[in-house]
């Protein structure tokens, strides 16, 4: 070969190999986003989590706990916990609070006797401009020890077409993979269920990590516990029972004057499981009541405060930091990717009876 064309030849096969090399880094670039979307590969993804509601809910609707109501409060430190951890609302005398109460369900339009999980999520601010969210519910600890096992439960409690019931092969596979949510299936065939608002404990589940002045670190759960009774219903009273008869409720006892709940710090010891939200931890653990919630005044959702709020339990004040525990990580992406959903949905006038305006028939998200 001669020189010139040698030269030539090398120059080409360079060009030929950068654009070889630019292809494949690109086609690695959009295989490496289309995995971390979850678009192959079968890889578990936030809207894993979501994917059934958006077809089946109307727009502008949380995609789980679709029917609320806006609260307003304000909760007030006893200081008791101002040893454990800096956050300045264990020491603050008035805290302003936005929260929001709401069925299980996540249908928006569900009769209040179809569910017996009831929750309040709520939102403190701190005059140091800290904010810390949260959601409870009136369950005292989740069926599984991780998200994942929360989607195998769902699709193996799912009625089958043929029976109308979920199929007993699929329910005793997952008890086999998660032997722990045998607990939380009997604790729901026999715990009675609540009958207000009013007189129900709402747990945070997850653990938590308060921090001293010093730094020490103390893992933690806490609970709303109730100064209204606990009241149940009979089978046949929550068969008749009317379609909002809780969110009823609510409102006829605030016209009568505030509810409070105390909010109950839990301390864990060494030892006790604070990755793993399906165990509870002795009942002899330390318990310290940290302040308490008075609830006020409520609001229809469709205009009140909360309606636009992500209660995110990952957003929590400086002297309180998230434990290990995976459930309460998985949850901070599906939260957000429901609440981006929903408002986007508001943004783009999608909305209509979720933001107060009347129901159209194309308004549903078919
Ligand atoms: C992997 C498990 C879970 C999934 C997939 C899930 C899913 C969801 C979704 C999609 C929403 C709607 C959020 C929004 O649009 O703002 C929601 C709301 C809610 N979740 Fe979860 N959740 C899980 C675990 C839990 C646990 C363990 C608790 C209780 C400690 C909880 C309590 C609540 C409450 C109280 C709400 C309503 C909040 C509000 O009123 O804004 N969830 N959940």
């Amino acid at each position: 070969m001669k020189k010139n064309s040698l030269v030539t030849y090398l120059k080409r096969k360079r060009v030929l190999l950068i654009v070889i090399g630019i292809a494949l880094i690109s086609a690695t670039l959009v295989l490496a986003f289309a995995y971390t979307a979850g678009l192959f590969g079968g890889r578990i993804t936030t809207q894993t989590f979501l994917q059934d509601t958006p077809k089946t809910y109307p727009a502008g609707y949380r995609r789980a706990h679709g029917k609320g109501i806006c609260f307003e409060g304000t909760f007030r430190a006893s200081g008791q916990a101002v040893p454990y951890s800096i956050a300045r609302v264990f020491a603050q005398q008035n805290v302003p609070v936005i929260g929001r109460f709401s069925l299980g369900s996540p249908d928006p339009y569900a009769p209040d006797n179809s569910t017996r999980t009831v929750s309040m999520a709520a939102m403190l601010t701190a005059d140091d401009g800290e904010q810390w969210r949260m959601k409870l519910n009136n369950e005292p600890f989740f069926a599984t020890r991780d998200a994942e096992g929360f989607l195998k439960q769902m699709e193996a409690y799912k009625p089958t077409s043929a029976t109308g019931i979920p199929d007993p092969a699929r329910v005793a596979a997952f008890l086999k993979e998660y032997p722990e949510a045998q607990k939380y299936v009997e604790w729901d065939a026999t715990a009675p269920w609540t009958r207000s608002f009013a007189g129900a404990q709402y747990n945070v589940i997850n653990s938590f990590i308060l921090i001293d002045a010093n730094g020490k670190k103390q893992a933690v759960r806490w609970s709303m516990v109730p100064h209204a009774p606990f009241t149940s219903w009979s089978v046949s009273q929550r068969e008749e029972a009317s379609h909002d008869f809780l969110f009823e409720d609510l409102k006829k006892r605030l016209e009568k004057g505030s509810l409070y709940w105390d909010l109950v710090l839990t301390l864990a010891e060494p030892g006790d499981p604070v990755n793993d939200p399906s165990q509870v931890w002795p009942e002899n653990r330390r318990q310290i009541v940290a302040g308490t919630l008075e609830v006020s005044h409520v609001f229809d959702q469709t205009k009140g405060g909360c309606r636009d709020v992500n209660f995110d339990p990952t957003r929590v004040p400086k002297g309180i930091t998230l434990s290990d525990d995976p459930v309460l990580a998985a949850r901070a992406g599906i939260y957000s990717h429901s609440h981006s959903d929903r408002v986007r949905e508001i943004g783009y006038g999608k909305a209509t009876d979720a933001v107060g305006k009347p129901q159209k028939e194309t308004s549903r998200n078919k």
